[in-house]
């Protein structure tokens, strides 16, 4: 099974790709905790990706292609996996369509997830993560337990948030009728609870 999960900042797209990894038993590949796990480390690439992250613009292609056709070499993924934000780009999408064909796996779908823009910036803006496991919280919609040891993303202060979402509509938004063309595209109504969202994503994917 692999699948594309795309849709703008914080329209669930990391909460229902852990949702879906557990389901199907295949690997999270999130390009954007990737980035920040080289940050983390203070490796080359991950300080040549932090000023841009921190603005909100988009990574050069080639740093998250460098980290995606190696993950996607991994043991665990051959299985299948579910791509989180990424690809981002038309030039992503179609190094990933060559890089699927050199290993003869198919795409199963892309799942978009539509959420309105008001709505993606409350989303983004009270979003936190627990740093001991990763696991995402909200501090309206998904109250964390006591014990979470809480940070903000960096780049999810307002005027980030705003700048990434105008990113999404110059840059990733064209991806929509490219794989609609495809015959791979499945746009789904992000905006309700989590369950609920999980349940129109596996009606499309399990019928
Ligand atoms: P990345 O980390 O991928 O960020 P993003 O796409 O902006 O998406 P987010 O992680 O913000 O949100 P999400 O959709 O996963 O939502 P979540 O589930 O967390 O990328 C960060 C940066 O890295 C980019 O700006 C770019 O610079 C770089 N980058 C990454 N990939 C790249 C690429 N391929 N090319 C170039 N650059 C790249 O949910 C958000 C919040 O809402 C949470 O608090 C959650 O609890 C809550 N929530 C979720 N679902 C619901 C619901 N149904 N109801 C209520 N609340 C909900």
């Amino acid at each position: 099974m692999r699948i594309i999960l795309m849709g703008p900042p914080a329209s669930g797209k990391g909460t229902q790709s852990q949702i879906l990894s557990e389901r199907y038993g295949i690997p999270q590949v999130s390009t954007g905790d990737m980035l920040r796990a080289e940050i983390t480390a203070g490796s080359s690439l991950g300080k040549r990706a932090e000023g841009v992250m921190n603005s909100g613009e988009l990574v050069p292609d080639s740093l998250v292609l460098e980290l995606v056709d190696e993950r996607l070499s991994q043991a665990d993924a051959k299985k299948g996996f579910i791509l989180d934000g990424f690809p981002r780009t038309v030039p992503q999408a179609e190094a990933l369509g060559g890089l699927l064909k050199r290993r003869q796996v198919p795409l199963l779908a892309v799942i978009a997830l539509d959420v309105p823009r008001e709505l993606l910036i409350e989303r983004a803006t009270l979003r936190r993560v627990d740093k001991r496991t990763g696991r995402i919280y909200h501090l309206k919609y998904s109250l964390p337990p006591p014990d979470a040891e809480l940070e903000q993303r960096a780049d999810d202060r307002e005027e980030t948030v705003t700048r990434r979402l105008d990113e999404y509509d110059a840059r990733t938004a064209a991806l929509l009728p490219f794989y609609d063309e495809l015959g791979l595209l499945y746009r789904i109504d992000g905006v309700g609870t989590r369950q609920e969202v999980t349940a129109r994503i596996l009606r499309k994917l399990e019928g």
